[in-house]
């Protein structure tokens, strides 16, 4: 098989990119190891930046998210014992977050594309990436116990973190920058039991994320002891815990607060690789970047790199000029950077580490964000991304 673009990985940067180089004209084949169920099913975080909503209406995938994605003004920071609601609208000139789950642009980008008779071959496993450096690549693939291989122009590496495409790189022509934290979380998933209302909550008793999914389910994720399982506790010991860490304490008993539906613990990490091109390879979001999921900005930065490198290859592959390919990697990094750091910064701002400096630190800081109006648009704005302001 032949294509002009291979791309590794059927995830959000992996579908979009197929979208935006086929209203450029531009030929791909996304090769995706899990079923399409899995790929639809998998379930990430759900806040987008406003320039994420707007690449995605861009793609001509906005029409179930601008009916279905709940569009929230503000967002609640509570510390010491009280709540704060931070007017992100008001601060940034008009930006708002989109609640809208990754699966769901997942769903709407598969079916855009095999609407318009897309390739998406499902159950293709990576196996091989090679010849990056000549002008015939090729990505050899495993389906249905058969290896197969596809031609291309380009690989878009868009195949996380577990994926195989970031090995193309040879380790004496990259960087590798690592970040582990010493905090774990316990994600869970519960019918509705709130507004919409999304708190990022410094607890004595540990760090709370409260929110939304959907219309119809709560998400929180709660800074989790070491070696505590995810079953451990019962989910009135849960939702009691929830109340305490939300300052109220009757959460669990609103007929709303059902059994909690999913359980995960997860640990938090920061991983940068730089460059994130080699040759013909083109790593794209989670693949080239990873970073702990309290400020939200995987998907956003897949969407942003995978916007970039579209517009890279329409005036690479159809005008033979070569600028925005080679700026694509210093140009996503900037941005994945930026990222980094405010995930890093709000995770310490949040957590408790038993460390009494750390938490004067803390709550000076949160206190700063809440008195001062500088202090709380830097907040807004960097929590919206680049370009945040409609
Ligand atoms: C989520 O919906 O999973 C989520 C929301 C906000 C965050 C992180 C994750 O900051």
């Amino acid at each position: 098989m032949r294509t002009q673009v291979a791309i590794v990985g059927g995830g959000p940067a992996g579908l979009l990119l197929s979208q935006l180089l086929a209203q450029s004209g531009i030929d791909s084949v996304v090769l995706e190891s899990r079923p399409k169920e899995y790929a639809e099913g998998r379930v990430r975080a759900s806040v987008l930046e406003p320039a994420t909503v707007r690449s995605l209406r861009d793609a001509g995938v906005g029409g179930r998210l601008g009916q279905e994605g709940i569009v929230l003004d503000s967002l609640q920071l509570r510390f010491d014992g009280e709540d704060h609601r931070i007017p992100i609208k008001e601060l940034t000139g008009g930006g708002n977050i989109t609640i809208y789950d990754q699966q769901e642009v997942v769903k709407d980008l598969i079916r855009a594309r095999q609407a318009a008779g897309g390739r998406i071959e499902f159950g293709s496993e990576a196996v091989g990436i090679l010849n990056i450096t000549s002008e015939r690549p090729m990505v050899r693939y495993r389906r249905a116990g058969e290896v197969r291989e596809l031609e291309c122009d380009v690989v878009a590496g868009c195949d996380g973190y577990w994926g195989i495409s970031r090995s193309a790189i040879p380790s004496d022509a990259c960087n590798v920058y690592r970040r582990d934290y010493p905090f774990r979380w316990l994600g869970i998933l519960s019918a509705r039991a709130d507004r919409d209302v999304l708190t990022y909550a410094s607890d004595e008793r540990g760090f709370l994320l409260w929110g939304l999914r959907d219309a119809k389910l709560t998400r929180a994720y709660l800074q989790w002891p070491p070696n505590e399982s995810a079953e451990a506790w019962s989910d009135k010991r849960l939702w009691n815990e929830i109340g305490m860490r939300l300052g109220r304490p009757d959460i669990g008993d609103s007929p709303q607060a059902g059994p909690i539906v999913e359980r995960a613990t997860t640990t938090l990490h920061s991983f940068v690789i730089e460059p994130m091109q080699h040759g013909r390879l083109f790593l794209v979001g989670d693949s080239a970047h990873t970073m702990p999921p309290t400020a939200a900005k995987g998907m956003n930065l897949a969407v942003a790199d995978a916007r970039l490198l579209a517009e890279a290859l329409e005036v690479w592959l159809r005008l033979g000029r070569t600028e925005l390919v080679e700026a694509y990697s210093s140009t996503c990094l900037r941005r994945a950077w930026l990222a980094e750091h405010i995930s890093w910064w709000m995770t310490w701002l949040l957590h408790r580490s038993g460390d009494e400096f750390d938490h004067q630190l803390q709550r000076a800081q949160l206190r700063q964000i809440t008195e001062s109006g500088v202090a709380a648009r830097h907040f807004a704005e960097w929590y919206l991304g680049p370009d945040c302001s409609s």
